[in-house]
């Protein structure tokens, strides 16, 4: 397939731009405006493959859009392209909005022009927070940070040209991802460099809010079989096979890095900080999907790439990251 990877340069754009080209045999052309999380450090190892495209470009640009869709002879567009941190969206929701909102309806038109197929990435955060049980596609959308409410904008607007267009358009959600290349504002990777610095490890509120771990790969594959096999006009869940407390995962980082349970500091919780999230995969697995990685191998093969790899993230620890933790955290890196 010939296919437009929007947002290619992110932690999960890049994982299955990686796996459609060299384990697919697919021609990938990817657009990114390249903001603070996107890099082309994340396809530096296919950068040079025959089958392999960069624009840089906004998808809320319908030129650098149209040029993409003409580079690559495209024949669907797979759409990754968000900002993607909660506390990001309260502290600046702005770019949430055109991203999320005046960005998908860009590609929508063009994909709607060029009788491409879409695929929209979303996430769980669009059910909201659920005490006891598990969402499923079915379940209302209670977003509740502005990162999820225009996600799930995004999500309504694709359904909306599957009903009004007919054009051929699936959804797929995925839970709390992990894995190599993650930058490091979310929970994972910030503590596992603040583990390896001796920095503090900042715990909002009592840590007891729950997140359903998927490693990146397997998000990357659900996303491959609800392209290849998914039915136009459905969404598709894929949530990770573990479910775990953030105190634990943050004391299994601890015992992965020789840190010590003394840089623990419970800090203040995030505003409107949703509990607990957990996802169904029943309808995607129906399609042939298996999540491949438990979270205890996961999180040890994740904390031994970030050791191995201070190339990759030894620049964004010294740069602008630097200013935006002090801004979030008030106080700075070690
Ligand atoms: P990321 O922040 O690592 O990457 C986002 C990429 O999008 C970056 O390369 C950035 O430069 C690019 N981008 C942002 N705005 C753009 C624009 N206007 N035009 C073009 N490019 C733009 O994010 P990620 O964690 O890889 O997430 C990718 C997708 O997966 C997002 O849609 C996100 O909502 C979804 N998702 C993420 C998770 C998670 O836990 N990380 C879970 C479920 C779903
Ligand atoms: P995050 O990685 O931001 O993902 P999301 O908010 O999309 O689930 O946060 C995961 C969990 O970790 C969430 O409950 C908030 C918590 N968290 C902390 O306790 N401390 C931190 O410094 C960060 C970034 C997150």
């Amino acid at each position: 397939m010939k296919l437009l990877v929007c947002g290619g340069a992110g932690f999960i754009g890049s994982t299955f731009a990686r796996r459609r080209l060299l384990e697919h045999g697919d021609e990938v052309t990817v657009l990114d405006k390249l903001t603070y999380a996107g890099r082309e450090e994340n396809f530096r190892d296919f950068a040079e493959d025959p089958g392999f495209r960069f624009v840089r470009g906004a998808i809320e640009d319908p030129e650098a859009v149209a040029q993409a869709i003409a580079a690559g002879s495209v024949e669907a567009i797979v759409n990754f392209a968000a900002e993607t941190h909660v506390d990001r969206s309260i502290a600046e929701p702005d770019a949430f909005v055109k991203t999320h909102a005046l960005g998908t309806y860009v590609l929508l038109e063009a994909a709607r022009e060029h009788d491409l197929r879409y695929v929209q990435v979303s996430t769980d955060e669009v059910y909201g927070s659920i005490a006891e049980g598990t969402f499923t596609e079915e379940s209302p959308l209670r977003p509740s940070s502005p990162y999820s409410a225009t996600k799930t904008g995004a999500d309504l607007l694709v359904e909306s040209y599957f009903h009004t267009f007919g054009l051929q358009a699936t959804i797929c959600r995925g839970s709390n991802n992990y894995g190599p290349r993650q930058y490091p504002e979310k929970l994972i990777p910030l503590m596992i460099l603040n583990a390896l610095h001796g920095d503090p490890l900042p715990v909002y509120g009592d840590g007891m809010q729950v997140r359903n771990w998927i490693h990146a790969s397997d998000f990357a594959s659900a996303i491959g079989e609800v392209l290849e096999h998914g039915a136009s006009g459905e969404v598709y869940n894929a949530g990770g096979p573990d479910e775990e407390p953030n105190m634990t995962v943050v004391r299994r980082i601890i015992e992965l890095t020789g840190a010590s349970e003394s840089q623990i500091e419970h800090v203040a919780d995030r505003p409107g900080h949703d509990r607990r999230y957990s996802l169904s995969s029943a309808k995607v697995r129906a399609l042939g999907w298996e999540p491949q990685v438990r979270f205890e191998e996961g999180l040890a093969e994740t904390v031994a790439w970030y050791r191995e790899n201070e190339w990759w993230w030894a620049p964004i620890r010294s740069g602008g990251y630097r200013a935006y933790y002090e801004r979030q955290y008030g106080r700075a890196l070690g």
